[in-house]
């Protein structure tokens, strides 16, 4: 830790994340190395990552906040603009390109009426086209809040949306999601996973972005 002046630069952050970021810091050999992990709990706090939140945690890792933002701006995870409740990834790599992703994609715009990155006017629900999320064998795929979903179709992502809208669940589970809006998937012998995402942040514990499913 390069000393407890710099905690004070998030001293707005709720007490939680402070605690959290000082504990990620004390992890860490180097303060440098925690950027990656700060990045995430500054998405936690703000939604997203902010032109002040990248100077926050250069100044508390002690580097510049150029080399902040080139981290954030290279991983597609670290959002620079506000997304919803709900970040529905859809993806339209190489195999759920041959099975339709482009119009499960399409549909998702038109059900949740946004454009590629986009978010409703009630900030519920963002939609973007994604790079293969590493389900090919089950493709198409699709993911929200980063809580995967195989097998998926125009009609069900359409029903997908509208569920998100009406239910607003606190956590979204894989297994849930999967046996109301999926088909095939890569695998059906995995574990059931009682963790879910609580927000677009991916579901870390520590970031306090996963929860246990109601
Ligand atoms: S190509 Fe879509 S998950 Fe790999």
């Amino acid at each position: 830790m390069s000393g407890s002046m710099n905690r004070s630069v998030i001293n707005h952050w709720s007490p939680e994340n402070q605690r959290r970021a000082a504990a990620i810091l004390a992890s860490y050999p180097e303060d440098r190395s925690a950027v990656m992990p700060l990045l995430y709990l500054a998405s936690r706090e703000h939604r997203y990552v902010t032109e002040d939140a990248m100077k926050e945690v250069a100044a508390l890792v002690g580097i510049a906040a150029a080399q902040v933002r080139s981290v954030a701006s290279f991983y597609t995870m670290y959002k620079r603009e506000p997304v919803g409740d709900y970040l529905i990834s859809v993806c339209t790599s190489i195999s759920c390109h041959l099975l339709g992703g482009d119009q499960v994609l399409a549909a998702a715009f038109s059900a949740a009426g946004v454009g590629n990155g986009e978010t409703t006017e009630d900030g519920k629900i963002s939609v973007e086209r994604a790079e293969c999320i590493g389900a090919c064998g089950g493709a198409p795929a699709v993911q929200v809040n980063y809580e995967l979903i195989e097998g998926i179709t125009p009609d069900k992502i359409a029903a997908l949306v509208a569920w998100l809208n009406d239910t607003q669940p606190n956590v979204v589970l894989t297994d849930e999601m999967q046996q109301l809006f999926g088909g095939q998937r890569s695998f059906d012998w995995g574990p059931t996973e009682s963790v879910g995402a609580s927000s677009a942040v991916p579901a870390f514990g520590p970031y306090g972005s996963a929860s246990e499913g109601q």
